[in-house]
């Protein structure tokens, strides 16, 4: 199979393996996304005049019949072809003769993959969007519902103050949206053309990178030639950035969830669906969704680092590094995605215990509020803590969900 690059000898086998590894295989997940790329590109070229109406006719019905061949699984990406750029110049070449070989006119691999990627990126950063906003929706009604459902507050985890449910569910709820806002920005950023910005350098062809970006439905062009390429895995690591501070806040709601449904204490639990068994202890539930939301917290924020770090060393211009970032690129996507589905799965089935959350409040939840009213009566604040403090336990006695219901916790 021929290499785009080729010149008329074969590469080393070992340097071959070694250097596509599985890109090949992870570029099945841009085809659609280079061929939307590459008919814009071919748009492009035919409105400057290096391709007739026919080509552009010939490029458009090559390409269509790629996506369609890819929608049903059939296109293949050889290894020895490299990446799917490759695999679709071919296609186009063999089936559609000049028109093909006109198709990578004024772009290079390393503009065609960055397109690729941010569509892919954007696409994909749409569904994580949505699915926070999705989670933020479940949690907001969970905590509507849950606003009077009374459950100790801890710090330091030991019991500090009354709480509730809602409160808990609320403060994951302005976790989220604020990781949205963040996300968003990282879109924003991401959001910028960096098509006819070729190798690194340009081309010395009247490209007309304004329209490919238009059509492409970029907000805007990404100008300078050379920073395109040297964006690549910086935009990514703002995607990622923005992904571990979501699996941050599932990480900090899973567990807190794991902690709410120990035995002793259940204020909430997991239908059994939810759980899976041990294959040794016969009354084993246990919460696995919750705890891999924690486990790939750790590997969204390890990617993250990664990308850093092989972009960190890396002079101006394109480098092969690059093709590294791809994986824990794409791996991280899937996995935020993946992950705020299953807490929204979670949230919606949660079934709660009231009884247990009234039992687990002790007297001394009560403490502070009652140092509160002492000081509504005129005794200084630092008298009635001392007071307060002899023995927290005497607390006089409250409801807990009227106790709650007294505070300001919207
Ligand atoms: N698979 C490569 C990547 O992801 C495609 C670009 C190759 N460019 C090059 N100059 N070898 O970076």
């Amino acid at each position: 199979m021929t290499k785009l690059w080729n010149k008329g000898y074969n590469l080393d086998a070992v340097i071959e393996n070694y250097t596509v590894s599985d890109d090949y295989s992870l570029d099945q997940k841009l085809v659609q996304y280079d061929c939307v790329a590459s008919l814009a590109h071919a748009k492009m070229l035919h409105k400057i005049g290096i391709l007739t109406t026919q080509e552009l006719r010939d490029l458009e019905m090559g390409l269509q019949e790629i996506m369609s061949l890819w929608e049903q699984g059939k296109f293949k990406i050889e290894r020895s072809q490299e990446d799917c750029h490759t695999a679709i110049e071919t296609y186009l070449i063999e089936h559609y003769g000049d028109a093909g070989r006109k198709i990578h006119t004024g772009r290079s691999r390393n503009d065609q993959v960055l397109v690729a990627l941010k569509l892919f990126a954007k696409d994909e950063i749409g569904q994580i969007l949505e699915a926070a906003q999705e989670l933020v929706k479940s949690l907001n009604a969970f905590a509507k519902a849950h606003r009077e459902t009374p459950i100790p507050g801890r710090t330091h985890m030991q019991l500090a103050m009354p709480a509730s449910l809602g409160l808990w569910a609320g403060a994951m709820s302005a976790s989220l949206q604020d990781d949205v806002i963040f996300l968003q920005a990282a879109l924003k950023i991401i959001d910028q053309c960096p098509l006819g910005s070729a190798s690194s350098f340009g081309v010395s062809l009247p490209l007309d990178r304004q329209f490919v970006s238009d059509t492409l439905g970029f907000e805007k062009v990404q100008h300078n030639v050379l920073y395109c390429a040297n964006s690549r895995g910086k935009w990514e690591s703002m995607a990622l950035s923005a992904y571990t501070q979501i699996m941050l806040t599932l990480s900090k709601a899973a567990n807190d969830l794991i902690f709410f449904s120990l035995p002793e204490l259940g204020y909430v639990s997991l239908p059994k669906e939810l759980c899976s068994g041990s294959s040794l202890m016969p009354q084993k539930k246990n919460p696995d969704g919750l705890e891999l939301i924690r486990a790939k917290a750790a590997t969204v924020q390890g990617n993250l680092n990664i990308i850093l770090e092989i972009i960190r060393p890396l002079i101006s211009g394109y480098n092969r590094d690059f093709q590294e970032t791809k994986r824990p690129f794409m791996q991280s996507t899937q996995i935020t995605k993946e992950s705020l589905w299953v807490m929204t799965h979670t949230i919606e089935k949660l079934e709660v215990h009231l009884d247990k959350c009234v039992a687990a409040f002790k007297p001394e939840l009560f403490a502070t509020d009652w140092v509160m009213e002492l000081v509504a009566q005129g005794i200084p604040f630092r008298t009635a803590y001392q007071q307060v403090a002899q023995n927290p336990n005497d607390a006089p006695h409250q409801d807990p969900i009227q106790n709650i219901r007294t505070k300001n916790y919207d």
